[in-house]
Parts: C-alpha cells; structure tokens; sequence
C-alpha cells in the first residue's frame, strides 16, 4: 500500500468537498431536505467485511449525507446557540486530527500543552478572569459544569472534614445549589453526573428581568446555614441572555461561605466587548465559571473552557497518578485538570480562532451578533402577526405569533407560532427555534455566527415576511370554512 498516495489523495479530494459545502452555504437551504427514512437508506450501507478505497469511503459519506445537514455554519442559522467555525479555527481543527496527538500529557504531546498553557491565560484574559485562575479546556460547556462543580464539591466538603476523593457521598454533608430558576438543564445534568441529585437544586425567585433575587437568596442562605452551599448565576440566559446581579448576588453568596459558579456557555463573551462588559460587572469575584468556544469564539464542535478560583481543588478534583504515565515537573500536564483521559489537542483550534480575530475581532464578532439579533427582532416585530416578545439586549430575542385578525385563545397562538416557525424553517432560507417563555409559545433568535451579516438579516425578514403572508392568507380561509382549526 502505498501510504502517502493513500492520504493525498482522500485529503485532496476532502479539500474540494469541503471548500463546495463551504462555498454554497450562502445559497443552500438552510433546513435539512432528506428525509429520516432516506438518510437511513443512504447511509446505512451492508457492514462490509473487506476494505473499501478511503476515497470512495468518504466520497459515498459526501453524497449520503447530502440534505441531511444543516446550514448551521452559515449566516442565516439562528436556532439554539450555536456559532460557525471561522476559517483559521476550522483549519486548525482539521491539524489537530492530523497531527492526532493524545493531548493529555506534556510528555505525549509537548505542542499540545504549551498551546493549551498559552490559550488559558488568553481566555482568561479576553473573558475578565482572575489571572491566578486554573483552568480546563472541555467537549463544552456541559463538562464545563461537571468540572467546576467537581472542585466545588471537594472544597464544600473538605471544610466540611469530608474527603469525597476518597469517601464519596456515602454519609457525606448534601450539598445544595441555589439557583436562578432560569437554569440551564446542562447544570442540572452536572449536578447528576456528580450525584449530587436534582433535589439539591433549589430554584430560587427571581425580578421581572430574570435576575435572582437578592432577598429570596438570603432567606435560602440562612436557611441552609452552616451547610455546604453552591449558589449557581447565570450570564445570558438561553431565551433572553439575561445576566444576573453579580455585584450584588456573589458578595451576599460568600458572607456565607457559598460557592459561586457562573454558567457563561455564550454570555460570558460579552467581557470581550466594551459596549457590553458592564452586564458582567463583578462576575470576576465568583469562584468558578463555565464557558464555550464552539458558540460565540466561532470554534467547531467540541470546545468548552471551565475556569476555577481555587486551583488546588479543581486539581484534587481531577488528578490521579498511574504507573505508566510520565508527569511533567514544570510543564502543564492537561490530564490534571481536564475529565477526560485519553483526548484531541483541545487548544489548536481556541488558539487559531483568537490569533484569526485579535481582541478586537472578538469584540466586534459579539457587537456584530448583538446588533444583527436586534436588527432583525425589530424587523420580524414590524411584519403584521409578529409581536416582540423580547428585544434582545444582547444576541437573543424573542417573537411570538398572534393572529391579527382571527381571535384565537393564548393556547391556538400557541398552535400558531409553532405553526409558522415550522414553515419558516421549511423556507429554507433561514432556521429558527421555539421556546415556552412564561408559559406561551415563542420562536428564539440567538446570533453568534460570524458569517451573518446585513444581507442575511434583510433575506431572514424577507422570508418571514412571506411565510406570514401565506400563513395568515391559508388561515383566514380555513378559518372561514371551520373556526375550530388553524
Ligand atoms: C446557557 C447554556 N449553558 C450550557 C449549555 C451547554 O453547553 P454545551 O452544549 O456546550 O455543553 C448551553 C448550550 O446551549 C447554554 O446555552
């Protein structure tokens, strides 16, 4: 087998297939147009015994994947959280497969961890942290959490006299996590993995923005007195990037010995900006905070950083020792911060997206973001049928869907707005997501793609606009024939 034809060739070809997916992105449908039952057809393929050319492996991939993806490296994708691969990150991410190295040592990969040591002090920098701070890079935000909330668990229980290294949670103090009840579901499945039990999480009350109350958080601290405490804040909540108080909510959190962790998955970037930094005003005090690259850094998949005040716990928490592993003395040993063993060199890509965009590039990517959400709130809120339900303050807005003309209940606007979310994703020309928002049915717009950019926002309005025309159109006339259906 001749070995270099064998990758040149594949990677060749892999650079055109790529570079089309990339090139067409603009003009693509942005939802998937293969149906369930094909993708199926197509992809699963007879396992095959013998081996196949690695070019017709993945030309065959290319082709059967093909309407099953979607256009979420684009410019007009604005469902869930979810940012592009800008192209320095995106070249370095395919480096990092082919250099494959086991990133979890020094002495595995030396590259790889001075990269890591140097993307640590940068993010640190970029996001407002405390410099002393230690740090790891994760999958995401999700094992972000679980890390954060490991070191919190060892040093809760340490001043508790527990050792839960050692122990576990057998016979141990419980802890309690206090929390916004804007709470994200991935905290929640940390505090799982952790088998610290959902019945620990204490949702609290919260003011008409979202932020938890100072009062209500009091009231929980003394009744929890003496007990170990996580008090769990929020920076840029999933429907409406809301930030809580952190001045005031992180001090009243530490005059009773809590911990304080923030989840940041995209709101923490604001820091980067200078419009946007004072919603983060004094997040720097909290003692652990959980963030992504793979949302508003324009990283690919999978990229999560977790940073921890208290760096002895965070390595306590996660550091064991092995026979046949070789530990650095001075360098940064990855495999002692990180919840993984074996893992892909996680910095390669963090490192080329910041050195791609500066500071300032990041800066602008989240300006950019914020104003293009607003932008195209505004114009979606204009179109007869549309009402904002929320501005975005940041890059996440909402947009329910209420009949102009026909009378519906709360409940068929409900119907409705799921309705023409449904059809807007079927356009193909931009993709959207809903969400339950104080008890009703609202389509979500979060922009963190760098690609979007004014054209894209005037297309998104446009095919909103004749989504609703049809909609309202097809509706006045089934209404007339049967008031009882949408
Ligand atoms: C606020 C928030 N926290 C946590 C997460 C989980 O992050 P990840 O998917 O990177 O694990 C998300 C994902 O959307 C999020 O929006």
């Amino acid at each position: 087998m001749n070995k270099q034809n064998d990758y040149s060739v594949v990677l060749n070809n892999t650079l055109k297939y790529a570079t089309d997916f990339l090139n067409k992105i603009d003009y693509d449908n942005v939802c998937a147009t293969k149906s369930f039952e094909k993708l199926r057809e197509d992809l699963k393929k007879p396992l095959n015994a013998k081996s196949e050319p690695p070019d017709k492996v993945i030309s065959e991939l290319v082709k059967d994947v093909d309407g099953g993806l979607l256009g979420s490296a684009g410019g007009r994708f604005f469902a869930w959280v979810i940012g592009g691969a800008v192209p320095a990150a995106l070249a370095a991410d395919w480096l990092t497969s082919t250099w494959d190295q086991n990133a979890a040592l020094y002495a595995c990969s030396p590259a790889e961890a001075v990269i890591e040591e140097v993307v640590g002090e940068w993010l640190k920098n970029i996001l407002g942290l405390p410099q002393q701070t230690s740090f790891a890079l994760t999958t995401g935000c999700q094992m972000a959490h679980f890390t954060c909330l490991a070191a919190a668990r060892n040093e809760l229980l340490k001043k508790h006299s527990w050792d839960v290294e050692l122990k576990g949670l057998s016979g141990a103090p419980g802890i309690h996590i206090l929390t916004n009840r804007l709470l994200h579901a991935s905290v929640e499945r940390a505090a799982r993995f952790l088998a610290l039990g959902c019945e620990c999480i204490k949702p609290l009350e919260v003011n008409e923005a979202g932020q938890l109350k100072s009062d209500s958080l009091r009231t929980a601290l003394e009744d929890f007195k003496d007990e170990p405490v996580i008090v769990q804040l929020c920076a840029g909540d999933i429907n409406t990037g809301m930030y809580d108080n952190f001045n005031e909510i992180i001090p009243l959190a530490h005059s009773h010995n809590a911990w304080v962790h923030v989840d940041g998955a995209f709101g923490l970037w604001a820091n980067a900006s200078d419009k946007y930094n004072h919603l983060l005003k004094g997040v720097e005090h909290a003692d652990s905070w959980a963030t992504d690259g793979h949302k508003w850094l324009n990283v690919p998949y999978d990229y999560g950083y977790a940073f921890i005040k208290n760096s002895e716990a965070h390595k306590a928490s996660m550091s064991l020792r092995a026979s046949y592993l070789t530990h650095a003395d001075e360098a940064r040993d990855q495999f002692d911060w990180n919840p993984e063993w074996s893992r892909r060199g996680r910095g390669v890509s963090t490192y080329a997206a910041i050195r791609q965009l500066g500071t300032e590039g990041i800066a602008n990517l989240v300006e950019r973001c914020c104003k293009y959400a607003h932008d195209l709130v505004i114009g979606i809120g204009k179109l007869k049928g549309a009402e904002i339900i929320w501005e975005p303050k940041i890059n996440q807005g909402l947009i329910r869907f209420v009949h102009p003309e026909i009378k519906y209940t709360e409940q068929e606007n409900d119907v409705f707005t799921d309705m023409v979310i449904e059809r807007i994703n079927a356009s193909g020309k931009l993709f959207v997501g809903g969400t339950t928002w104080n008890g009703r049915r609202c389509m979500r717009i979060s922009i963190c793609g760098w690609q979007t950019d004014e054209e894209d926002i005037e297309i998104s309005i446009k095919a909103v606009d004749e989504v609703l025309h049809n909609v309202l159109s097809y509706s006045r006339l089934s209404h007339s024939m049967d008031s009882s259906r949408l």
